[in-house]
């Protein structure tokens, strides 16, 4: 049973009081067994993208990059953002105390051990808010602190009264707290509570507990917090997002999240998956601009140099993509058939892959965002030959696809290409920002550019569309390597578009040795083939 839920506009509300457009979500009616009185109506989103996510193996970011990565976060509305570990190194204290002095939205915090000389090294930082630990497992004091239960709550009360005399707002984590003893636990919370602590984290610090398990936890653990409990989940058993979920079903008012799930071994709990998961199973609202997220995830990516796997709920690039010529068939008519919720409430876009299961509606309607019209009997060709393209293991892209219809139905044979690449130069070196020059024949007429970018190839690509228009913009630029070593041949396949309009976008695909020139004449012939479908409309 399928029901179309509208989200309420109450819950799309964002910091400075933005609301979304009001979107739809295609969830099971059945998620109505689960709602409870009890439930919270929102949660409290903190990010910590910045410290358990740098601690994701492979992951260092510049202090540069920490600023916009905090910058993005602060606009997508979360809460807090862990901005770092400020004891671990002189590096992280100056990217903690540049990020405490943005002057931000989201209020900033940084993580300390329990001990008085971390807390003060986190107040030189400048932050008003410490998340202070240590661990409360058996296991953890006998093999790592080599202390006694008592030892760890002098030491947890000491430094959260010493943060508290100092005026800072604390959270207080029980590291591995679902491997501590429960008594141990709770007598943990009644006393970091009576010290002082603002808020209480519950980490799963290993991700070893069970969404039931963790539903027990939570109820046990309220029965002695009378401050906000917050939730901290790893993902050793893909589990992290639904015990994250879980815990504020039972009344957690906070959880932590990591921007496409990063953080130590297999991650913290994914902050797209949270807050979508909270909003359209619960209601459940967060400051969040959901609409920010696909940019924000893809700033994380390329920042921390960690990919989003194509199959990742949410963000993923197959996320809202499809293929089989049944689903194709569905969503065009209405994408609930095959949709759990629009791209556009989270900043993705929708794409009609072609492959094995493709049908005539995918080819159709791709082809149409090219402007390329074809008869049945033609699309039917299109698809066959896709079909036994399909079968032979190649994939094909949008550039290709465009290219196969023209051939089969002989269109742009012998056609006078409208835009020709005249001249090209590129000027790049140590200390020089790339800069490009170039002349086009757009009609029989040479027009010159210039522009800058942030690589040579960026600097190539701007310089073109300077010469042809603004409107104009690049939504996708794939570049792969066809053979190995440093001579090896590439091929680039550009996407553009023309006035930000999907029904007008237009593809060029080139093969060479040297990378720039390659990606220059898949960019004029893709210019060329909107060129000339715009001079004819
Ligand atoms: O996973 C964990 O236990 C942590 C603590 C520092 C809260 O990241
Ligand atoms: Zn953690």
């Amino acid at each position: 049973m399928t029901v179309r839920r509208t989200i309420d506009d109450s819950t799309s509300k964002g910091i400075e009081g933005r609301s979304l457009d009001r979107k739809r979500v295609y969830t099971s009616e059945f998620n109505s067994w689960a709602l409870t009185d009890s439930m919270p109506s929102s949660a409290l989103i903190f990010d910590t993208t910045l410290r358990d996510g740098e601690q994701t193996p492979g992951v260092a970011l510049s202090i540069d990059e920490k600023l916009r990565i905090a910058e993005a976060l602060s606009d997508l509305g979360v809460d807090v953002i862990e901005a770092g570990f400020p004891m671990i190194s002189t590096g992280e204290r100056d990217s903690v105390k540049k990020i405490a002095s943005l002057g931000l939205q989201s209020r900033v915090c940084a993580l300390s051990r329990s001990s008085r000389k971390d807390v003060d090294v986190a107040i030189d930082c400048g932050v008003d808010y410490v998340h202070t630990f240590i661990a409360t497992s058996d296991a953890h004091l006998r093999h790592k602190l080599k202390m006694t239960r008592d030892e760890v709550k002098s030491r947890a009360i000491d430094a959260i009264e010493h943060a508290k005399a100092h005026g800072l707002t604390v959270e207080f984590s029980c590291e591995d707290a679902t491997r501590t003893d429960l008594d141990f636990l709770k007598e943990m919370h009644i006393a970091v509570q009576q010290a002082g602590a603002d808020k209480i984290n519950v980490p799963d610090t290993v991700g070893v507990t069970s969404p039931p398990a963790m539903e027990r936890l939570i109820t046990e653990l309220l029965s002695v917090t009378k401050v906000p409990l917050s939730i901290h989940c790893h993902d050793d058993f893909g589990l992290a997002v639904s015990n994250s979920l879980t815990a504020v079903r039972s009344g957690a008012r906070q959880v932590h999240v990591c921007v496409n799930g990063l953080g130590e071994r297999a991650g913290n709990a994914a902050l797209e998956e949270v807050v979508l998961g909270l909003m359209a199973f619960y209601n459940i609202r967060t400051n969040v601009d959901t609409r920010k997220i696909g940019h924000v995830s893809k700033t994380v990516a390329n920042l921390t140099g960690m990919p989003i796997p194509g199959n990742k709920a949410i963000v993923g690039g197959n996320a809202f993509a499809h293929e089989s010529g049944i689903h194709v068939h569905g969503i065009l008519v209405d994408p609930s058939t095959y949709e759990a919720f629009g791209p556009e409430l989270v900043g993705m876009q929708r794409e009609i892959v072609v492959g094995k299961h493709t049908g005539i509606h995918s080819v159709k309607e791709k082809l149409s965002e090219y402007g390329v019209s074809l008869t049945d009997d033609h699309v039917k060709k299109v698809v066959e030959e896709i079909k036994k393209l399909a079968e032979s293991g190649k994939h094909v892209d949008d550039a290709e696809l465009v290219a196969l219809a023209y051939h089969v139905a002989g269109q742009r044979a012998g056609e006078v290409r409208k835009v020709k690449l005249k001249e090209f130069a590129v000027f790049t070196g140590l200390n020089i920002t790339p800069t490009a020059v170039v002349t086009l024949e757009v009609d029989g007429e040479n027009k010159r550019g210039s522009e800058i970018g942030i690589g040579p190839v960026d600097a190539a690509l701007n310089a073109i569309r300077s010469v042809v228009s603004g409107k104009i913009s690049l939504v996708e630029y794939r570049l792969s390597a066809i053979t190995g070593g440093s001579d090896a041949l590439c091929e680039v396949s550009v996407k553009l578009q023309h006035n930000g309009e999907k029904k007008a976008a237009s593809v060029g695909k080139s093969v060479g040795s040297d990378i720039v020139q390659t990606s220059v004449d898949a960019t004029v012939e893709a210019i060329d083939r909107l060129y000339s479908r715009i001079s004819k409309e």
